[in-house]
């Protein structure tokens, strides 16, 4: 009989076996830690058992939430069709293979990279400025977080006009003036695409809170008292959190009604089921391509579509995931139509060639991410998968030290999983994440030498795995996390939020600073240190970081610093495909260290890593030939030695 769609009485097995379902066991075993052996152990025993076995700690109503998220997936293993149509091996005989697989993306947060004109705001122009360090870095792709015009509540994640820039970074013209000068450098550009919601000073909401009964209100999620008969319309219509603290409903009293926002109470979501929020995204951007533009990367983009009935969050969910609600629109109900919609009619020029579109979609696993952006399914082309940030059986809030062994086996795994019918998206920082330096290694990152030798390793895993790295502004430089003293230093509203709901609930101010602080996306934000003596103080936020030899300008002159080696990371990529289109095979996994091997392209090259503090033993790998770089490995073929890289050409495939 088949499992599908499935019932209390299917087996775990079979849930497992499901993509969604994976995803969601996945995602509970790293939570709590677990290994996938449980998985197997309790394979045979039907979901109800699992269900009574659960119900002490997850309530009612909890496995029926899974099986209507489970269930709402067209695509099962099994179906007529594969789950994954026209996967096909990337080979460069492929005259298909899109630009976006062999280019290294770099991300810059604008408001911190530069500062042309000396108002403490990066700007365009600074970005321009120092484009030069960005070709000599070597990478293909720039990524500029949003730069349109906005009150930055959410620092530009909330737009006000999506056609214009901000003020504070410049005008239309020098953001012409960016994209001409990446493309006469041979490199590419893309913006960031903020469509689950606007900012509230957007024009179409201001039309919508002049005239709530008007067609504008459609565009957002506006809840009336009027259509809520028989219930008690001074709360909420459910019980969603906000990620950005406290409900996430906002009351509008004149309007009488409350409107939806995930985010900050400034970020209201739009309202993707109607059609004319969708035409307009659609637009949008085209608008922006026939700007030149090579595509976008598209903020929050799994959360648009949402139940129309906005159910309540289960309280269980919302108690591990910290935010109630979740389950009903990470994966929302018509996400895939929505995608490949806009895929058609906003991502497809004229010629019919595609800008890329990759997503930012936190809480989709592995599985899930298979059938937003797998080859051929017409929707996204790269996913972002959080999973690999976080060590298991811990979230962001926690103070732990992040294992290396984590990023490296997770994304051996995860490439082990797609095969080549999907595409990574390699990175490890982002402006929501602290820095991975920091997360690795605590305070420990203020010594120097330390520094460098993670900054050296992270870069060798990045850009050795198969997959499109994408790079943090600052993780060349080895950045690390900024020694703030107080809640005055803090700008970000997640944080900020966050401190105002701990001291409601009755933290004192250094309690709810020390709080936040371990995870506080400031950490990411700090201006870039570009030379030796440079000021931040007037900056908008401060960075006080100051470790010398760290900056660019002493880092460029430096042959052994970091910087000079993603340079040499990054033309090693260039220069020798596999890289980029290879597969990856892990050969040996040992404590601290690794040995994996690259093979396609006519070549195989062996990675070997070790990023520990003592000097390891590996097996021997036949065929050594050229070693084509080395960091503190040394020259025993059968040993790898405390914080070291050795990346060496094998002989077997090489012709
Ligand atoms: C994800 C962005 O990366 C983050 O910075 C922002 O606050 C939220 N989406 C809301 O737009």
């Amino acid at each position: 009989m088949r499992p599908f769609p499935l019932t209390r009485r299917s087996r775990l097995r079979d849930l497992y076996a499901h993509p969604v379902g994976r995803d969601v066991i996945d995602k509970l075993r790293l939570y709590f830690g677990a290994p996938e052996a449980l998985v197997r152990v309790l394979g045979p025993l039907p979901l109800s058992w699992i269900e009574a076995a659960g119900r002490r700690f997850a309530g009612e109503g909890f496995l029926q939430m899974i099986l209507d998220l489970v269930n709402s997936e067209p695509a099962v293993p099994g179906d007529p069709g594969p789950l994954m149509p026209a996967a096909g091996a990337i080979s460069p005989t492929d005259e298909d293979v899109p630009w976006w697989v062999d280019a290294v993306f770099y991300q810059v947060y604008p408001r911190s990279f530069a500062d042309a004109d000396g108002n403490g705001i990066g700007d365009l122009r600074g970005i321009i400025e120092h484009l030069d360090h960005l070709e000599e870095l070597g990478v293909d792709c720039l990524w500029l977080s949003p730069v349109f015009d906005s009150p930055n509540r959410d620092m530009g994640y909330d737009v006000r006009d999506y056609r214009d820039v901000m003020e504070e970074m410049g005008t239309l013209e020098d953001l012409d003036e960016l994209i001409a000068d990446c493309h006469a450098r041979g490199m590419r550009i893309i913006l960031d695409l903020v469509v689950n919601h606007t900012s509230t000073e957007h024009e179409r909401f201001q039309r919508a809170l002049a005239d709530p009964e008007g067609p504008d209100a459609d565009f957002y999620h506006f809840v009336r008292d009027r259509d809520r008969p028989g219930e008690d319309t001074s709360t909420p219509p459910n019980n969603w959190t906000s990620f950005f603290s406290g409900s996430a409903w906002m009351r509008l009293e004149e309007a009488e009604a409350w409107v939806l926002h995930l985010f900050d109470e400034s970020q209201v979501d739009l309202n993707w089921d109607n059609p004319e929020v969708r035409a307009g995204v659609a637009r949008l951007v085209g608008w922006w391509l026939d700007r030149g533009i090579d595509g976008f990367r598209m903020d929050v983009i799994n959360y648009i579509s949402k139940p129309e009935d906005l159910p309540h969050g289960h309280p269980y969910i919302g108690a591990l995931m910290d935010f109630i609600g979740i389950e009903h629109f990470y994966y929302g109900p018509r996400l895939h139509e929505y995608l490949a919609e806009l895929r058609r009619n906003g991502f497809t020029r004229e010629d019919g060639t595609v800008a890329v579109m990759i997503g930012e979609t936190p809480g989709i696993g592995i599985e899930a991410g298979r059938l937003l952006s797998g080859r051929g399914r017409g929707e996204l082309d790269m996913i972002f998968n959080f999973d690999g940030l976080v060590a298991p059986g811990k979230v962001d809030w926690h103070r732990h030290r992040y294992p290396v062994g984590r990023l490296v086996d997770f994304w051996l795994e995860y490439h082990r999983r797609i095969d080549d019918s999907d595409r990574i998206a390699l990175f490890f920082e982002n402006h929501d994440n602290t820095r991975m330096i920091s997360k690795i290694a605590g305070t420990g990152a203020r010594d120097p030498e330390l520094r460098r030798k993670l900054g050296i390793l992270l870069g060798a895993v990045q850009l050795t795995m198969p997959g499109t790295p994408f790079l943090y502004q600052g993780q060349e430089l080895a950045a690390i996390n900024e020694p703030f003293a107080s809640l005055e230093d803090l700008r970000d509203v997640e944080s900020l939020n966050k401190v105002r709901a701990l001291i409601e609930d009755g933290a004192s101010e250094q309690e709810a600073f020390a709080e936040v602080l371990p995870a506080s996306r400031d950490h990411a934000r700090t201006p870039i240190r570009w030379t030796e003596d440079q000021e931040d103080d007037g900056w908008w936020l401060p960075g006080h970081e100051r470790t010398p030899g760290f900056s660019a300008a002493a880092q460029a002159e430096d042959p052994e610093s970091v910087l000079s080696w993603y340079r040499r990371l990054i033309a090693l990529r260039r220069a020798h495909p596999v890289f980029a289109r290879g597969d990856a095979e892990r050969l040996y996994r040992g404590r601290d260290c690794v040995q994996y091997v690259r093979r396609g392209e006519g070549e195989a090259i062996l990675v070997e890593l070790n990023w520990g503090p003592r000097a390891r033993w590996c097996p021997a790998v036949p065929g050594r030939a050229d070693v084509l770089a080395s960091v503190g490995a040394g020259e025993d073929p059968q040993r790898l030695e405390a914080y070291s890289v050795r990346i060496t050409e094998l002989a077997e495939l090489t012709p």
